[in-house]
């Protein structure tokens, strides 16, 4: 179970400040895939970056598994965005000089793991998002944006994370290809048991995932209604 209560995350700008997240509660049981639906500028990478530990709320509390997560220390914090969660982007963020394999064997050499295993770990992961034989050996530049976006997928379920965070994932691919990504995502969080947040205006991950909550300036404008 994840669970926000009264997140709040505020920027100082030139013309005053801005409340990104305004006073957020969610509650996600594990497995389940939800999304967050919203306009341009509505607080959607905000609240996913305060979920995934990428910056500080100005208030509130964030629980994973009872802890919580606004509450730890720094060294807390790194193992955290490296081993409870997955990060998946709109541009995928794959390193260009890695080829597809190296790409995913990256988080695993972080967090320490013996290049035979992870070798063998991101093959099977890649496998699984269906990229095999010489796919894997190459370069993200040598692969469609679909093919891409597998390659971001497997490298965010490198350290088993109980969470991953998608913001617009499928915001780069023609909608058939986007599709295939959703249901991709939406078959992992139920193998896997992960609970998936994904920031979207895609119609279809509205209409696959668990829940929708709709944001319009940093608030939910609804209770996270089950999708219909
Ligand atoms: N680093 C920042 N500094 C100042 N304002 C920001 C910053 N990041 C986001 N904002 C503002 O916070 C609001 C929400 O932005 P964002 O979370 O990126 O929305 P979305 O992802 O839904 O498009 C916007 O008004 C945006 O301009
Ligand atoms: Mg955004």
């Amino acid at each position: 179970m994840i669970k926000a209560d009264g997140l709040v995350k505020e920027f100082m700008t030139a013309s005053g400040s801005v409340k990104a997240v305004d006073d957020i509660d969610m509650q996600v049981e594990d497995g389940k895939f939800v999304a967050l639906v919203g306009e341009s500028g509505s607080g959607k990478s905000t609240l996913l970056s305060l979920l995934g530990a990428l910056s500080k709320p100005n208030a509130g509390s964030f629980l994973v598994d009872d802890t919580d997560i606004t509450r730890l220390n720094d060294h807390d914090l790194i193992r955290y965005r490296r081993d409870s969660v997955g990060f998946v982007f709109q541009n995928y963020s794959l390193v260009p000089n890695l080829s597809a394999l190296e790409n995913v064997m990256l988080p695993m050499e972080f967090s320490g793991m013996p290049r035979e295993e992870r070798k063998k770990r991101a093959a099977e992961l890649l496998s699984q998002v269906g990229l095999d034989g010489d796919k894997q050996a190459r370069k993200p530049a040598r692969l469609s944006g679909g093919e891409q976006q597998r390659v971001g997928i497997a490298r965010a379920l490198a350290n088993h994370p109980r969470l991953i965070l998608a913001d617009e994932p499928t915001g780069n691919l023609d909608s058939k290809t986007g599709q295939n990504i959703i249901t991709l995502l939406r078959e992992l969080s139920r193998s896997e048991n992960t609970t998936i947040v994904a920031a979207t205006h895609d119609l279809s991950i509205e209409e696959q995932c668990d829940r929708i909550y709709r944001i319009r300036d940093g608030k939910f404008i609804d209770n996270g209604d089950d999708a219909a």
